[in-house]
């Protein structure tokens, strides 16, 4: 079998399954070729070994049994970085980089600390801090293996400007930030979509939260207060529903300048707000 004759059968078995079958179908046999997507393109008349056909064969079995492309493959690019996923936590989703994006366009000193809460993967800490090698960003997560996790990804990508433990939201965190980055479990346990496609093989842990999904935001907010510097900032993912509720929760908690970002869909996705100058 060629790699077009293994495309072409991948796609039809995916077809009923996948959203996007043609694209897993080259995600997945350019992870077992070990080589780029535009490989396949220029390789279509190269031949699998048998080992390759059998690797392929089982990725294919299992995406159309419902897995992630990244949990198969054990990657998923995010940013400008690489990074090892496994089910312990979030497959890093592209919309989160919309709130990095933001993130590295504000004002912050030169040598801004920055503090990631509930961090998975490492991926909105390692991209900032791969953009940025005179920040000193901390990152947290509650669970010990998302914690090794991304020590992990730190490691790989060789940044000596983070520092990566455990700790229950700001619980063991000390010391004030410049920037407070989460991307906090926001999904109401009753919501449907946690059954549906790549998002059921992913933990509850790093999903759901109480109080319809804004549990975990009103902890975040009302802790990072006395962990941001005057004028500071904090900044949190949500649902695409939650925009205008999590902006009353900010304002209650005496934030300013409280204002919602979109994601690539244009949906609300974050909410930044300010630390006022004075503490109450
Ligand atoms: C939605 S995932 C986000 C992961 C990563 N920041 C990203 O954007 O891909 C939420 C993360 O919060 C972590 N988490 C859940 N509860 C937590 C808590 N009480 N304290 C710290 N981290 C927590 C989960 O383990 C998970 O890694």
């Amino acid at each position: 079998m060629n790699v077009a004759q293994a495309l072409a059968s991948a796609t039809a078995e995916l077809a009923t399954t996948s959203p996007e079958p043609e694209v897993d179908a080259k995600w997945l046999l350019a992870d077992v070729l070990d080589c780029e997507l535009t490989r396949l393109i220029l390789d279509r008349a190269k031949v699998l070994s048998d080992v390759q056909c059998q690797q392929y064969h089982d990725f294919i079995a299992r995406r159309a049994a419902g897995e992630p492309v990244a949990y198969i493959t054990g990657r998923r690019g995010f940013w400008s970085i690489e990074l090892q996923v496994n089910t312990s936590t979030l497959i890093p989703r592209a919309d989160t980089e919309c709130l990095v994006d933001y993130a590295l366009q504000l004002s912050l000193p030169a040598k801004a600390s920055v503090l990631d809460l509930g961090t998975g993967t490492g991926a909105i800490a390692l991209a900032l801090a791969a953009e940025n090698p005179s920040w000193a960003v901390t990152a947290v997560d509650k669970f010990a293996e998302v914690v090794a996790l991304a020590r992990a990804n730190q490691q790989q990508l060789q940044l000596k400007n983070v520092s990566i433990f455990q700790s229950d939201w700001l619980d063991s965190v000390d010391g004030e930030f410049d920037l407070i980055t989460a991307n906090p479990p926001y999904i109401d346990s009753l919501d449907p979509h946690l059954a549906q496609g790549d998002v059921s093989f992913e933990p509850k842990s790093a999903l759901v939260a109480a109080e319809s999904g804004l549990a975990d935001i009103h902890t975040i907010a009302r802790g990072a207060r006395q962990h941001l510097v005057n004028g500071g900032v904090l900044v949190v993912e949500h649902g695409y529903q939650q925009g205008r509720a999590v902006r009353q929760i900010m304002q209650d908690y005496g934030y300013d300048q409280v204002e919602t970002g979109q994601d690539f869909g244009r949906n609300d996705r974050f909410t930044s707000a300010h630390w006022r100058v004075n503490l109450p």
